[in-house]
């Protein structure tokens, strides 16, 4: 059946449209009627002037998901009429957007409503009162009384012959494409497109690009909206991409040979309106209407990234982006996107112990169990340490508290937040600006804190601010790579003590800032002078007004996902030296801590679901569940508490976190007192109330200034690079085989761009 056949039906709500699994189509989702006299300029123009009886007065409408109207004050309403509705609008709304307020949807292929205006497809042409000719109204700015018409012949005319001119050098392989059942280009053409073309010679072909291990290729597809261009010069801050050649030969590329570098690339997937720039790795794997999606949150980092798992049986397909603005907004790192490939290898299946041999032998849960709770009943209470891992969920971390606690210990704590974490105050871990809040800063203070590699849509969200603000960035770390304009001010402490003494020039640019916001970056938690540190923070937070009654602009950036419920949980440890004298380590997901530190006749169990570095350490290997596999609890930087869903089912005999410690509990004879999700929760609520606020961010109480004043020594030694590695930074992303490819690709970077900078150095 051609696309022409199918334009002239009715589009029914059981369509693909309706069930598309492309979030930009589920927002922007209108039944769209199409009839015979639709398709017959003529005809219709003809018929309509005879009947004049007193037009029905407008149905009402309502604005389009997503369309948003926000009035500053009340002179900045003008009023428009789409289609013989009147609506309100803001000054500076185009038409397009006026349209969609007035509940219109206007098909489009190059405009997006985050990114700069190209008016370069002219798909959504409208007519106009008094222009000769219709407008692309994505251009064309709403003005006072403006009667903008969408559904004339004129215009549908219009749009049909762009769609005919769009799909002449389009090569229509819809059945081979990786976009099939979640294309604009299809739906539009359904919906707007003629019933016929008129072109009959060559179609034009070009060659495909290599942008790297990510993003697959098929340039003939291409429309030349130019979507994937604006994204990564305006919210990727990459140059990367661009449009070469003119008219039959204008083609998108990478200018010279060249990878697409950026921890968000795979955002241009999302935004390719057509199959140009499709997912590599998921590459004829699955098509959309084959998938189950499930929406739940990203644990690679601290953001809580809002996404949807697509699976198919056990298997989990893809993971793509899900709209938050106060969180992701609708973008993904390279990192959440695509370490999906991490959760179906190397996984731990059955629980495991360790023989006399050095090898491990599989065994029952019982057996299992039954030896971990003989070996914590022959140590001392002191002796025990429990050490939470960067994706444990809020659920297991209170039952490995409370079971550690039963056996007399209070030496639990989570990995990231350091040998004497700080669980006093809440707003001296957390992000008090709210991720959303950092765009109303104008001048970024980040000490010790990489956010691109660290919180990539964080990073995002401060090059928005400064794209749109100018606002300005002091930074004090490390050399650092940073895609918008920063000042480096040193490497260290002692920047800091210069800022807070009067004698650094940033000082000054902080103190005329209006909202001026601090960064720290939760890699200081590690250092033994982390107090002194936080001290000198605080003191330049006093000295510039940066927490008042209407602005917090102090703000710590945790690293993993787990931090912040672990200490709103009260995971600190009793003694910092508790890991050396250990003679029961109970390791819950936890790879990343100095396990060299373990005494040699420590008994370790490890429970988690990847076999990383904790599992070379343990006797005991107890197989847990991935996020993915699980409900559970996650408080994200910024103190929002979500919630992540299953989405596949659990491998082999793995449990979920809490239900094996509460098993645990039991067989050691001190039985937990909640055996259901709905228990557990119970109890995390009387600990911290918020983590049960689902969705919703809890804001701190009590400021960080009140805390008194450090008397420890600071150590002059500069700030280090908590991450050397965006990819690989947990046991599911050093498990992923597309991760390992791009850090391979990360490293070839960076020696060539050594090899580079030596060069010049010799030049
Ligand atoms: S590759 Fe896709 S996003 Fe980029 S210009 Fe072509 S159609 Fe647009
Ligand atoms: S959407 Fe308006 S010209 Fe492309």
């Amino acid at each position: 059946m051609g696309l022409g056949t199918l334009a002239s039906r009715v589009v029914k709500p059981s369509s693909r449209l309706l069930t598309s699994r492309n979030p930009r189509n589920l927002l922007h989702f209108r039944p769209i009627f199409s009839t015979t006299e639709l398709h017959n300029a003529d005809a219709s123009a003809a018929a309509q002037p005879q009947a004049d009886p007193a037009p029905p007065p407008p149905p009402p409408r309502t604005p389009l998901a997503g369309a948003r109207v926000h009035f500053s004050s009340p002179e900045d309403a003008i009023e428009v009429f789409v289609d013989g509705y009147p609506v309100k609008v803001p000054k500076g709304m185009t038409v397009l957007q006026a349209c969609e307020i007035a509940g219109v949807d206007i098909p489009r292929f190059c405009y997006h409503s985050r990114l700069s205006i190209a008016g370069n497809c002219r798909m959504c042409l409208v007519e106009v009162e008094k222009s000769p000719k219709p407008v692309a109204s994505c251009a064309m700015p709403a003005l006072p009384g403006m009667k903008i018409k969408t559904d004339t012949p004129l215009a549908k005319k219009a749009r049909e012959g762009v769609m005919e001119f769009l799909l002449m050098n389009h090569p229509l392989d819809c059945p081979i494409c990786d976009q099939g059942g979640e294309c604009d280009l299809q739906d539009q053409s359904m919906a707007f497109g003629s019933d016929r073309g008129r072109f009959t010679d060559v179609k034009r072909s070009v060659v495909d690009k290599n942008l790297g291990p990510l993003v697959k290729t098929v340039m003939t597809r291409c429309i030349q909206c130019t979507r994937c261009v604006r994204f990564a010069t305006e919210v990727a801050g990459v140059q990367d991409l661009g449009m070469l050649g003119r008219g039959s030969g204008e083609e998108i590329g990478t200018y010279v040979e060249k990878l697409m570098t950026s921890e968000l690339s795979g955002n241009v997937i999302d935004i390719c309106p057509v199959g140009a720039l499709t997912s590599k790795p998921f590459a004829f794997k699955a098509r959309n209407w084959e998938l189950k999606g499930t929406e739940t949150i990203d644990v690679t980092d601290a953001v809580g990234s809002n996404i949807r798992i697509d699976s198919r049986g056990p298997e989990v397909m893809r993971i793509v982006p899900r709209l938050n603005e106060d969180i992701n907004e609708e973008w993904i790192s390279d990192k959440t996107r695509f370490c999906y490939d991490g959760l179906k290898r190397q996984r731990l299946n059955d629980p495991m112990i360790r023989g006399a041999d050095g090898r491990f032998k599989a065994v029952s849960w019982r057996d299992a169990l039954a030896l971990v709770a003989e070996a914590a009943h022959h140590v001392k209470p002191e002796e025990i340490v429990g050490i939470a891992g960067k994706l444990s969920d809020a659920e297991s971390m209170i039952a490995l508290k409370d079971l550690l606690n039963r056996l007399g210990s209070n030496n639990v704590w989570c990995e990231g937040n350091g040998p004497q974490p700080n669980a006093d105050l809440r707003s001296g871990y957390i992000m008090n600006t709210g991720i959303a809040g950092l765009e109303k800063a104008d001048v970024f203070l980040l000490i010790g804190s990489q956010p691109k590699v660290e919180a990539a849509m964080i990073n995002a969200r401060i090059r928005k601010t400064v794209r749109a603000t100018q606002a300005k960035v002091g930074y004090v770390g490390p050399p650092t790579e940073f895609n918008y304009d920063h000042q480096h001010l040193g490497t260290g402490p002692q920047t800091l003590v210069d800022i807070v003494e009067g004698r650094h020039p940033f000082g000054s640019i902080l103190k005329n800032a209006k909202n001026p916001a601090i960064i720290v970056g939760a890699g200081l938690f590690e250092r033994n002078d982390k107090d002194a540190i936080f001290s000198v923070v605080e003191n330049i937070a006093k000295q510039n007004n940066v927490v008042r009654p209407d602005w917090n602009g102090y703000n710590v950036l945790l690293l993993n996902a787990s931090q912040a419920a672990a200490l709103d949980l009260g995971l600190v440890p009793e003694s910092v030296t508790s890991i050396e004298s250990a003679k029961f380590v109970y390791l819950m997901g936890a790879d990343d801590v100095e396990l060299e530190k373990v005494p040699k006749d420590a008994f370790v169990v490890y429970q988690g679901h990847h076999g990383d570095r904790g599992v070379y350490r343990a006797n005991v290997i107890l197989p847990a569940a991935a996020f993915s596999e699980k409900d559970g609890t996650y408080e994200n930087t910024e103190g929002c508490a979500q919630q992540t869903l299953p989405a596949v089912p659990t491998v082999g005999d793995a449990r979920d976190d809490w239900k094996i410690i509460r098993a645990l509990s039991e067989v050691a004879g001190l039985q937990l007192p909640y055996d259901s999700l709905g228990a557990i929760r119970s109890r995390m609520k009387n600990v911290a109330p918020n983590l049960l606020q689902v969705d919703e961010r809890e804001e701190a109480t009590f400021s960080a200034s009140i805390k008194p004043e450090s008397t420890q020594k600071m150590d002059m030694a500069d700030f280090g690079s908590p991450i050397e590695n965006f990819y690989m930074t947990d046991s599911i992303t050093r498990a992923s085989k597309i991760m390992a490819q791009c850090s391979a690709l990360l490293s070839k970077n960076k020696l060539l761009r050594k090899d580079r900078g030596y060069r010049l150095q010799l030049d």
